[in-house]
């Protein structure tokens, strides 16, 4: 049975239970309310159980509402996926809408998969899961709403100011806790496979959020060995210029997947340039910067002045994410303990990002160093997701 079809009859909510599990609902809400946890069923041959936990189901009708009939002054961008708005719920939340399109690639499973995955991971560098609609043969997602764009639309120049080098290393150091937690807290762990510059979001303090799980599998569970054998697909998933050459010619999939693409985004952030442009590389254009020592002729003019040390060391870190061979790349502990270090060493006037950047949790390192500057980047202690978003751990006031 198609679960679309299943929804559209007044049936779907009174399946209780289903034989492999149940369907638990809150009825308090005439129009909307709160799945406890469902299966759906695809078709005679395919089984999907899916847990979704405080995530809202919004019917099309509020779906409409929110828009203004999904007025074309409310579309804020178009994906693979369908068509994204903005959206005001009927409490007045502020959301973004994800519309699948008719004959979306990006199917009623990866739709379930996306909920499913975004209802049971929080952290403040990802985008969060407000809710669902599958209503009236419509598939939409509700996520928070990001008011500053995406991260290749700030770099594109679209914003009026252009980032400094302190937000830029801000952004990154936000994107790797986020993807540092998919890692490593998310149980299962989670591998993003789509991290590019289109899927960091910016919220109104330029937080980085990273966005879109509709591509990530669940990573290899250990087994009894404690061996975990990386995955291997059948289908290469990503974006061209961000993709894991290894993982391209492979189709094995690991951590080090997400650690070239998010390598490749902060080359982007040091230069500016897209990963792809006239035919050239971005990988392949910095990395020949580096090896004659012109590094500086790469970096972003519009960024202003920086400390050199600091984009110095920025620069020789995404490129040791890029590199070719999967062993050769740092993993995402190590990323963020590294962008750390360098975020200690920044002049304490040029780390004022925001206005309360000295309580912003974003920069909120895992230990702290006797000296105001880090001499060896390894020295934090094991570096987790849940540590570097708990609060527990005090704020650096840098030098
Ligand atoms: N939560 C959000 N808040 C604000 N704007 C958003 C949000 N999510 C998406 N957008 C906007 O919608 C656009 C399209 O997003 P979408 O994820 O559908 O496509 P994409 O990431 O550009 O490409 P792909 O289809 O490969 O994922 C984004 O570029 C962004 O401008
Ligand atoms: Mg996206």
């Amino acid at each position: 049975m198609h679960f679309s079809s299943l929804r559209q009859k007044s049936e779907f909510r009174e399946i209780i239970p289903y034989s492999k599990g149940e369907i638990l609902t809150n009825s308090t809400h005439p129009s909307s309310y709160y799945v406890t946890w469902f299966h759906v069923v695809f078709s005679a041959a395919s089984t999907i159980s899916i847990k979704i936990d405080g995530v809202k189901d919004f019917t099309y009708e509020e779906m409409k509402l929110a828009t203004n009939n999904f007025n074309v002054s409310t579309q804020v961008g178009q994906g693979g996926y369908g068509k994204v708005y903005k959206g005001i719920l009927a409490d007045g939340t502020v959301v973004a809408i994800k519309r699948a399109q008719e004959g979306s690639l990006q199917g009623e499973k990866e739709f379930l998969t996306e909920i499913e995955l975004l209802s049971r991971v929080h952290h403040r560098n990802l985008v969060s899961l407000i809710g669902y609609c599958d209503d009236e043969g419509e598939q939409m997602l509700v996520y928070e709403f990001m008011s500053n764009h995406t991260l290749r639309d700030q770099l594109s120049g679209k914003s009026k100011e252009p980032l400094s080098f302190a937000m830029r290393l801000k952004i990154a150091l936000g994107s790797a806790k986020g993807i540092l937690y998919l890692h490593t807290e998310a149980d299962p762990p989670i591998f993003h496979r789509d991290i590019k510059a289109s899927n960091i979001l910016l919220d109104s303090k330029l937080t980085a959020k990273v966005a879109d799980f509709g591509l990530s599998r669940l990573a290899p569970v250990p087994d009894m060995e404690g061996a975990v054998a990386a995955h291997v697909s059948t289908v290469v998933r990503g974006t061209p210029g961000y993709l894991d050459p290894e993982y391209f010619l492979t189709h094995k999939l690991t951590d080090k997947s997400d650690v070239y693409s998010i390598g490749v985004v902060f080359l982007e952030l040091l230069t500016g340039m897209q990963p792809i442009s006239h035919g050239k590389n971005i990988v392949r254009e910095v990395t020949v910067a580096y090896s004659s020592g012109m590094i500086f002729s790469v970096i972003d003019e519009r960024m202003g002045s920086y400390p050199s040390d600091c984009v110095e060391k920025f620069l020789s870190l995404a490129l040791k994410c890029c590199q070719e061979e999967t062993d050769a790349r740092p993993s995402m502990a190590e990323v963020v303990r590294q962008l750390e270090s360098i975020w200690l060493m920044m002049p304490q006037s040029d780390t004022k990002t925001t206005e309360s950047s000295d309580k912003d949790p974003e920069i909120a390192v895992t230990s702290q160093p006797s000296s105001s500057i880090v001499k060896n980047p390894y020295v934090s202690s094991d570096v987790s997701g849940s540590e570097l978003v708990s609060g527990v751990v005090p704020t650096i006031t840098p030098r």
